[in-house]
């Protein structure tokens, strides 16, 4: 009995945290398909394009470059003007979306 209610709480605990993962990365997917996967892709960019592949790239990396292009410390004009249209939100739930697809 006991037992079942710490097993009930822990999957209750695990499935909030999870939807609220759930959430940005799915708001970071509809992202990455309706503008990133143009040039990036989804899992990689089109061979001969000049453009990064991003999935499974460090999170913390892909929001410090897409701050960087947002704040220009970061030159390049196509992600200046793309990144300068992102939210903090964006960021975070567009960089946490690549990085956990399998590149
Ligand atoms: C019109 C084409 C285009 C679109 C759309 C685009 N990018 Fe880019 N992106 C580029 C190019 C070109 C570069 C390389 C720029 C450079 O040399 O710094 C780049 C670079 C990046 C980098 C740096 C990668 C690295 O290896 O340092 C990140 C992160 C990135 N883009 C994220 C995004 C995200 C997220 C989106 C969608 C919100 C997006 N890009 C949409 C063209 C695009």
């Amino acid at each position: 009995m006991k037992l079942t209610l710490v097993t009930a709480s822990l999957l209750l605990g695990l499935a909030s945290t999870s939807s609220v993962n759930a959430a940005s990365i799915y708001a970071g997917q509809a992202k990455a398909a309706a503008v990133c996967s143009q040039c990036h892709g989804i899992k990689n960019p089109s061979a001969e394009a000049p453009f990064p592949p991003l999935a499974g790239r460090d999170a913390d990396y892909l929001k410090t470059a897409l701050k960087q292009y947002r704040d220009k410390t970061r030159q390049s004009d196509i992600m200046n003007a793309i990144a300068g249209s992102l939210s903090d939100d964006d960021i975070s739930n567009v960089a946490t979306y690549y990085a956990r697809l399998k590149p």
